[in-house]
């Protein structure tokens, strides 16, 4: 027997949960401090596991957690179309002249940002969020609901009344500049190839299938129009504002323009404003605020006649190649870095630029020396887009990619499929071994913050350290009294790191703590390429203990999700190497952490039990629910059906391929009841 006490309890937290969240995210306001909202959002987590009940609109959501192995597509309610584009003033005369026509004089006009990400649209049935849909092909998209929930300004059920029973709310979701340089820094930290803009960045985190690694990533989202059956207000603004009065996040960049000059004078406005956002736009959208005149202008195949999207086009400048300079990261790879002539573009001095890889300096043709021209689009580092062949000096010869690693003069390597180049020197090359000693000491990993600023240099260059396991063999008197000198070239200032008794008393405790430091984390600081927080833990969780990742083989890794076969491989080949395999040992015997900590099960029905789940059930929340509910109950779920998969949990419209696969294998198939029969 659930007591009603609590259930009643989970009904008030996530009603003022929610409410508190709409006064953050969407009216900027704090009621309480960040450390009591957590306070009471653990209450609730801790409730609904409890009771296992919990209210469709809970804040629990938001959090993550739930993970889609494959995302479902349905049909959107109104077709999702595109924008015309027009890339200039002349070509906009058009657009106007058919506006004045439909309203037989001058029309209002509602211009405002076009936003540089995913388009989405937002199911809202009885004033709950039901579904988020990708656009897909425009009929059909993904159900990408539960990643979404994790945006905190989309209410999950409306406030006041006057909503239609049924519509989509449509915007875009993007990811702020800042956000992006922090996602991609990551990446680089982890050997990953950065996305290419934020727009790359949303999308390919919508699709990620754990929805708490989302969440983390810190996605927005612009909404700028309500679709339904059911006129909502006379004007686009008005609908916007109703919208407003219904929880909504609708954004004040958009302006009611009143003819072709206030339009213009907008536009000449944004020119500006654009760079100054901080996040990224494509243009300015320019729609009819009539519904009435919108209705009579109608559409054609693929976009309204009565909005169109004007682009600004990417701004360039032409400046010269000065040197490319190697930078070597802790996982080996090999970056190029353009130096350039300083030179103003978008509002900023730009004097470097990426160049990514060989591959692309191969492509353009890029020789030092060279007049370049330099392009900022939605992404903040600038690019070289094109080489200026007439201005080329007479002299000039071929660029030629590094072959010896920068620092350390190791023939550099390039993995098959891969379009970096690797310096494989992991044990004696300086920026390397330095780079991995302070990944292990970061915040995010073992935590030794008494370590940084300049002590691990100064450790290595005294020869204290030449691995990760070497720091628990540290001895106080031999630390005391160590100095070096930091040259700050910028400044022409010079820095001394010494080490007194304090500082190494500090630095003795921070190493004798870290000991406790949980093994997903342990496992995140061994810096093993493509492996990074989130899946360092989700990795740690299945694998279970240590030794058991080492003798994982590459299919194996891959069943646990979010692990590609390229990631996969980097953790066979990190298990395989003798000196990692020594490291561990070492890193055992000091004591460190290297087995997962089990969480609570429901019961040990499913000990041993692998199970597939296929098909469709009451709702895309509910096949997570059985999910969770397999691995509550000691079984594991696997992505397809393999010699080990034990039962298949089938619902609606199971795929073909699974059944088949199932029956050739004598895999037994069990409906939802038999499961829940199963564990009782
Ligand atoms: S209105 C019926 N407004 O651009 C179409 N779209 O290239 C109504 N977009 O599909 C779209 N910012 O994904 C509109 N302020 C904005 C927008 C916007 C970005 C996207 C949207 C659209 C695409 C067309």
């Amino acid at each position: 027997m659930i007591s009603s006490g609590k259930i009643d309890r989970i009904k008030h937290l996530t009603k003022e949960l929610n409410r508190l969240n709409y006064l953050y995210y969407v009216q900027d306001v704090s009621e309480i401090t960040d450390y009591d909202f957590d306070m009471l959002l653990k209450e609730l987590e801790q409730l609904e596991k409890d009771t296992g009940y919990s209210e469709p609109d809970s804040p629990t959501q938001r959090v993550g957690g739930q993970v889609t192995k494959q995302f479902e597509s349905t049909a959107h309610l109104f077709p999702m179309l595109s924008l015309s584009n027009v890339y200039s003033v002349e070509e906009l005369a058009d657009f106007f002249t058919r506006c004045e026509k439909a309203a037989e004089g001058d029309s209002e006009f509602i211009c405002e940002p076009k936003y540089d990400g995913v388009a989405i649209s937002l199911v809202y049935e009885n004033g709950l969020l039901t579904r988020a849909v990708t656009r897909g092909d425009g009929q059909k998209g993904d159900v990408v609901t539960s990643n979404v929930k994790t945006i905190r300004s989309i209410p999950m059920r409306l406030m006041g009344s006057g909503y239609p029973q049924l519509f989509e709310m449509r915007g875009e979701i993007i990811l702020p500049f800042a956000s992006f340089e922090k996602m991609n820094q990551e990446r680089l930290d982890n050997g990953d190839d950065p996305f290419a803009n934020p727009r790359n960045a949303a999308s390919g985190t919508l699709k990620l299938q754990d929805s708490s690694v989302v969440a983390a990533r810190g996605l927005e989202c612009m909404l700028y129009v309500c679709m339904s059956d059911e006129p909502v207000a006379d004007t686009h603004a008005g609908m916007l504002e109703k919208a407003r009065s219904w929880g909504f996040k609708i954004n004040n960049y958009m302006r009611i323009c009143r003819g072709v000059s206030e339009v213009e004078a907008y536009l000449n406005e944004w020119a500006e404003k654009k760079n100054t956002l901080p996040f990224a736009i494509d243009g300015t959208v320019i729609k009819i605020n009539s519904i009435a005149i919108q209705d009579k202008m109608g559409f054609t195949a693929k976009s309204p006649r009565w909005a169109v999207a004007y682009k600004y086009k990417a701004e360039q400048a032409l400046t010269k190649l000065l040197s490319v300079d190697f930078q070597v990261g802790r996982t080996g790879v090999v970056t190029p870095v353009a130096n350039l002539e300083p030179v103003q573009l978008a509002g900023t001095t730009v004097k470097r630029a990426t160049l990514h890889n060989a591959d692309v300096i191969n492509q353009l043709d890029i020789r030092v020396g060279d007049s370049v021209y330099v392009e900022k689009g939605g992404e903040i580092i600038p690019k070289i887009i094109a080489v200026e062949q007439s201005l080329r000096p007479a002299d000039s010869v071929p660029f030629n990619y590094a072959t010896y690693c920068p620092e350390c003069r190791t023939l550099l390597q390039r993995n098959e499929g891969e379009s970096a180049w690797m310096c494989p020197n992991d044990e004696g090359c300086p920026p390397q071994i330095k780079g991995k000693i302070e990944h292990f000491i970061s915040r995010k990993a073992m935590n030794i913050d008494s370590l940084g600023e300049g002590k691990v240099e100064l450790l290595y260059d005294k020869g204290l350290v030449r691995d990760v396991a070497d720091l628990y063999s540290l001895r106080p008197e031999s630390l005391i009294g160590l100095e070096k000198i930091f040259q700050d070239d910028a400044m022409g200032k010079t820095r001394v790191v010494r080490l007194q008794e304090k500082s190494v008393e500090n630095i003795m405790k921070g190493i004798a703590a870290s000991k406790e430091t949980p093994f997903e984390k342990v496992l995140f600081a061994l810096g093993i390429r493509h492996v990074g927080e989130t899946l360092a833990a989700k990795i740690a969780r299945n694998a279970g203990t240590m030794d058991a990742l080492m003798q994982m083989s590459a299919e194996e890794l891959v069943q646990i999700g979010d692990v590609g076969e390229v990631i996969a491989r980097s953790i066979v080949d990190w298990s395989n190497n003798l000196s990692h395999m020594n490291l561990i040992s070492r890193l055992k015997s000091a004591g460190l952490r290297f087995e997962a900590e089990k969480e609570e099960l429901l019961s040990e029905k499913l000990n041993g039990l692998t199970f597939v789940i296929s098909g469709t059930f009451s709702s895309p929340s509910r096949r997570n629910e059985l999910k969770e509910l397999v691995e509550k109950n000691g079984g594991k779920m696997a992505s397809s059906v393999s010699a080990k998969t034990n039962y298949l949990l089938a619902g609606e419209n199971m795929g073909p391929a699974k059944r088949q696969a199932a029956e050739k294998l004598g895999v037994k198939i069990i409906d939802e009841p038999e499961f829940l029969s199963m564990i009782g």
